[in-house]
Order: C-alpha cells, then sequence, then structure tokens
C-alpha cells in the first residue's frame, strides 16, 4: 500500500517504518497517524514480521504534534471527538515487538510515539522533550504518565513544566532510553537488534513483552505471578524443547514458533 507520509520497508523478517515528513520535522498530523496505524496492523498481521523499527529523520524522529493542524481546534473537537484516543489503542493492539530509533529531537507526541515503543535506541543528537507548556497545553499521548515511569517524578516534573529537552546522554542516565549510538549507525544498530529478536521463538517474544508490559499495569506480587505462569505456559512449546536440546547440544536452535 502506498503512503504519503511514511516509508514502509520490510527486510527480511523486520518491518521498517520511516516517517516522511521533512518539510514538518515528521510532525504527526491525522494522515501519517492513520497512516502510521495502517502499518502497524498490516505489520501485525504479516507472518513474515517479527519485529518492527519505527525511525524518523537524522533531524528529526518526529517535532511533535501537528500544531497546525491543532491550533484551530476547539475544546468541544478534541473532547467531543477524542483526539488521540484512536492510535494508542491501535498501537498497544501489536504483539510484536517495536523498537524506536530516535535521532534528532523526538518532542511532545515524538517523545510520547517513542515511548510506546517497547524499547529506544537514541542515536548521539537525539533531543526528547515535552514542551506542551509552551503552546498552553500538556502532554496528551503518554508524556505525563510514561515518561515519569521512565524517568521519575523529578525528571519528569522538570521537563513537563520548564518544556526543557533532555540529550541522548543524559536520557539513557535516566533510563528512558536503552542504547545511545553514533548518528551514523542508528538504523544499522536498530536493524541488527531486531534481526537479533527476529532470530527467537515468537512465542517467547509475546510472552516477554506482555510480562514486562504487565509491570506497569498491577503490583510486584501480581506481575511476579503473571511472569511465573507465563514462564510455566512456554514449557508447553516446541520451542522450550528445542531451544534447551540446542543448548545441550551446543548447537544453534531452530525456533519454528510452535
Ligand atoms: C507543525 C512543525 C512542528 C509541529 C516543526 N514544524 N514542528 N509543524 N507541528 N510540531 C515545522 C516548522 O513550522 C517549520 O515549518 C519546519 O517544521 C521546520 O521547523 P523549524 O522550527 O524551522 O526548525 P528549527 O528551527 O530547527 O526548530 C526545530 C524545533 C521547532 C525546535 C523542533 O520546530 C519546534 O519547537 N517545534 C515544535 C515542537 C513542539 O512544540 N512540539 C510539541 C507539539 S504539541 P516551515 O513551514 O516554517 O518551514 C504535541 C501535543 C501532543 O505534541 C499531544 C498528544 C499527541
Amino acid at each position: 500500500m502506498a503512503f504519503k507520509t511514511i516509508i514502509v520497508e520490510i527486510e527480511e523478517h523486520i518491518a521498517l517504518i520511516k516517517l516522511n515528513r521533512p518539510d514538518a520535522l515528521n510532525a504527526l498530523n491525522a494522515t501519517l497517524l492513520s497512516e502510521l496505524s495502517q502499518a502497524l496492523t498490516d505489520a501485525g498481521t504479516n507472518k513474515k514480521v517479527r519485529c518492527i523499527v519505527i525511525t524518523g529523520s537524522e533531524k528529526a524522529f518526529a517535532a511533535g504534534a501537528d500544531i497546525t493542524e491543532m491550533a484551530e481546534k476547539s475544546f468541544v473537537d478534541v473532547f467531543g471527538g477524542d483526539l488521540f484516543s484512536e492510535f494508542p489503542n491501535t498501537f498497544m493492539r501489536v504483539r510484536k515487538p517495536i523498537i524506536a530509533a530516535v535521532s534528532g529531537y523526538a518532542l511532545g507526541g515524538g517523545c510520547e510515539l517513542a515511548m510506546m515503543c517497547d524499547f529506544i535506541i537514541a542515536s548521539d543528537t537525539a533531543k526528547f522533550g515535552q514542551p506542551e507548556i509552551n503552546l498552553g497545553v500538556m502532554a496528551g499521548l503518554g508524556g505525563s504518565q510514561r515518561l515519569t515511569r521512565f524517568v521519575g517524578k523529578s525528571k519528569a516534573m522538570d521537563m513537563n513544566l520548564t518544556g526543557r529537552f533532555m540529550d541522548a546522554e543524559e536520557a539513557e542516565r535516566s533510563g528512558l532510553v536503552s542504547r545511545v549510538v553514533p548518528a551514523k549507525k542508528l538504523i544499522n544498530e536498530a536493524m541488527a537488534a531486531a534481526g537479533k529478536i527476529a532470530e527467537k521463538s515468537a512465542l517467547a517474544t509475546v510472552a516477554i513483552k506482555e510480562s514486562v508490559n504487565r509491570s506497569y499495569e498491577t503490583t510486584l506480587n501480581e506481575g511476579l505471578l503473571f511472569e511465573r505462569r507465563v514462564f510455566h505456559s512456554l514449557f508447553a512449546t516446541e520451542d522450550q524443547a528445542e531451544g534447551m536440546a540446542a543448548f545441550i547440544e551446543k548447537r544453534e536452535p531452530q525456533f519454528r514458533d510452535k
């Protein structure tokens, strides 16, 4: 399917989704969010795809929701139409791992999009921020919630209240991103990470994604029980037998998602 605001490439078992509105620093307008939803749904249901990478340009992952599109909207428009409610629902339905490869600006909705992904690999030029306060509004897609869980209350308050940006080094130190790499190596690093994941049993990757995400939704004891039960259930798979046999036989496992 041809998209106007994103480019989708399927390489090996990885869907690489590139945000592509260079004139607006990949600002998230309605078309982009709808096309990204479609691409994620397609990748989620495409049997060939085992991992998804979302990236932007070298200058901007995404500079936020499209301000020109929001500027004319009234309370009745946004509350009545429940603006930005559909996109996260689609995103959360994808069971395959999603990596954000962030270079340059990841601001407002751009930072929030990166945080919706399962983990973030950043280039050394990345800048994260929730500058909505400068527009007289606030975060609306997780910037006051996910960011607080990632970096803690003090930094989340600082970023949301002052609108200051966090560079890649601070983002890694604070737990917002999993690794920082030179800008030129960003896509290779993200694709290599996705390639590693694609080699594993898809049953185990789904189980892990669900378990880690569960830790945000429940108490420690309930989360530990969920984790243990999912761990137990993987012993019903052929991939568990294959993975353990391969280790003992000192060979590479051949997972079949069974
Ligand atoms: C629409 C945007 C945009 C945005 C940049 N552009 N960000 N258009 N919405 N969020 C456009 C500019 O208008 C400009 O278009 C072009 O992209 C290049 O941007 P410049 O400002 O000229 O680039 P630069 O001087 O390098 O500054 C980069 C920047 C700045 C620091 C990222 O663009 C900026 O502050 N952008 C807004 C960031 C922001 O406030 N984001 C939060 C949005 S609210 P022209 O046509 O002039 O060349 C939000 C709410 C989330 O995200 C709620 C839930 C989704």
